[in-house]
């Protein structure tokens, strides 16, 4: 079976997009690959040294085991609890040139984004560097990331021709398994992100998702109930569309022609998203912090055997004494 390898930052609680946009991809691949999940909880620190809350790991995971993430089918386990990733990450960056990071339009935003000149670390430009050793040391055959992420398989790509082509075929060379998923847009129409207060988290109550939800930006055009609407340039109609309200085919034409208004709509939305959260809780419930205790323990072990036998070889063909 080929191997399938991701990670997740735990820089707070998931979101209806990381729903949409990773975990649902990540149960589905565990069905065809063998799966190796983490938490990446050194790279949290790349953009903010006060963010990775280990609560949110045990938080996290239950996200993943309510929605169908099988400890039997994927290895779960934390990034920093395998030592073998910053290992490997120092080894591997003998090989990849500053200017290649330098480059990474990753950096070159972060870079962009910040007043602050000291945030700028030697860990936020080798960042691609820890992630292809996270991907490389389990000789992943498949990286399902979004977009925001290619740049950085490519980067791993290159950093294992580099390495192979020095010191002889050791790594695998990592695809990319693009989402299909497009990034699901925030409630204020910006990219969902925590730093924006847009998301509606998985474990919202009813209150707040009504207002997240009753205060979303619909076709500005449908200034009254009877206007008729444009639902493709709506947000409300786009997560009508996601979360799979059943009658789409009305909503669109109710919209359209003006019966249907916009509050009305959102309504709909709130009790769609409502019971979706709630099934989702209801999940989650069973998990508890003690038994994803088990879990990562379980995983660490499995993870580390590997990774053990991996950086082995790593250094005998670098010509290391072992
Ligand atoms: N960089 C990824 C993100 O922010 C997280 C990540 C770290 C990752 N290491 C990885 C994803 C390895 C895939 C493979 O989304």
């Amino acid at each position: 079976m080929k191997r399938v390898v991701s990670g997740i930052r735990p820089t707070g609680r998931l979101h209806i997009g990381h729903l949409k946009g990773i975990i649902e991809n990540w149960v589905k691949l565990q069905e065809e690959y063998e799966t190796f999940y983490f938490i990446a909880d050194i790279h949290s620190y790349t953009t903010n040294l006060s963010t990775a809350k280990s609560e949110f790991y045990y938080d996290i995971v239950r996200d993943l085991l309510a929605e169908g993430i099988n400890p039997d089918k994927s290895t779960l386990f934390v990034q920093s609890e395998i030592s073998q990733h910053s290992e490997l990450s120092t080894l591997l960056s003998m090989v990849t040139p500053l200017g290649w990071l330098q480059r990474c339009p990753t950096f070159k935003e972060a870079i962009s984004n910040t007043n602050d000149k000291e945030m700028i670390s030697l860990g936020l430009i080798s960042y691609p560097v820890l992630m292809t050793s996270d991907v490389v040391l389990y000789d992943a055959n498949f990286v399902p990331v979004g977009k925001d992420q290619l740049p950085h398989l490519e980067l791993a790509r290159e950093i294992v021709r580099r390495f192979n082509r020095i010191f002889g075929k050791t790594f695998v060379e990592p695809k990319s398994l693009l989402t299909k998923f497009p990034l699901l847009i925030g409630t204020d129409n910006r990219k969902m992100s925590k730093s924006y207060d847009n998301c509606i988290y998985l474990n919202e109550n009813d209150e707040l998702l009504r207002k997240k939800i009753m205060s979303m930006i619909t076709d500005k055009n449908k200034v009254r109930r009877n206007d008729p609407g444009e639902p493709n340039v709506c947000n409300v109609f786009s997560y009508h569309n996601i979360f799979g309200t059943v009658d789409i085919e009305e909503i669109e034409k109710t919209c359209k022609s003006g019966e249907l208004g916009c509050v009305d709509c959102k309504k709909n939305l709130c009790n769609t998203m409502s019971e979706i959260i709630g099934i989702h809780r209801k999940k989650k419930s069973r998990f508890s912090n003690e038994y994803v205790r088990e879990i990562l323990e379980e995983g660490r072990k499995k993870a580390s055997k590997i990774a053990k036998q991996k950086i082995k070889i790593v250094k005998e063909n670098m010509g290391m004494r072992l």
